[in-house]
């Protein structure tokens, strides 16, 4: 009985030993690093990345920051991994904690929860940028001054939300601020400090 299993090399392979390597030396020299493919979606074509590795560059803290990620990097790994901004924190990692706040195009987003690829062309803030001249941004030495930290992994995207919340809200009151940091989750317990922060900072009192 002829056998023609379609899966066996020898049934379907018309290559020759040389042509072989030929073909290999050509797809060696071919970049990891690809553009993306088109395809069409419910007539509308569209563009496909990876799975490998493509070029992305990102504006953070004023500067461009370049590297080859594969498209499901976060902004966060990209951010830590990639180009050693390790302010932002990977706590829960799935956008319920805050602990990695940043700023995109001056909004606080969950940096674990966006890929990095999608943030190119947006202005990043990590809290590396909110101490100028490595001094202590004023809501920073407040967060000293009311002892609003223990462990400190909650703390730079609470630094961040707080310095955002109060841009927005120069004049908050005791719920505006607990709703306004709603976002931001502390295991320490340190909510009371954070809340003589933003009051502080705003000139009113704690309640
Ligand atoms: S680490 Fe991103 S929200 Fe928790
Ligand atoms: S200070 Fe430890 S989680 Fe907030």
């Amino acid at each position: 009985m002829k056998d023609d299993d379609a899966r066996k090399p020898e049934a379907t392979s018309r290559v020759s030993r040389r042509d072989f390597m030929k073909l290999s030396a050509v797809t060696a020299a071919i970049p990891l690093v690809l553009g993306p493919k088109v395809v069409e979606a419910a007539g509308e074509e569209v563009e496909v990345h990876g799975p490998g590795k493509v070029p992305v560059t990102l504006n953070v803290n004023g500067k461009k920051l370049s590297a080859e990620l594969e498209p499901r990097v976060t902004l966060l790994d990209a951010l830590r991994g990639n180009f050693d901004l390790t302010g932002a924190k990977r706590v829960c990692d799935r956008g319920a904690c805050g602990a990695c706040t940043v700023l995109l195009d001056g909004k606080p987003v969950y940096a674990c929860s966006v890929l990095a690829i999608d943030a190119q062309g947006g202005k990043i803030t990590t809290i590396e940028a909110l101490a100028e001249g490595g001094k202590l941004s004023p809501v920073m030495a407040a967060f000293v001054e009311h002892d609003a930290q223990q462990c400190g992994f909650c703390t730079p995207g609470f630094v961040v939300a707080t310095t955002h919340f109060l841009q927005q809200h120069p004049t908050p009151s005791a719920d505006d601020i607990r709703r306004g940091l709603n976002g931001n989750y502390c295991r320490c317990g340190t909510y009371n400090g954070i809340r003589a922060v933003a009051l502080a900072r705003a000139g009113g009192k704690q309640s």
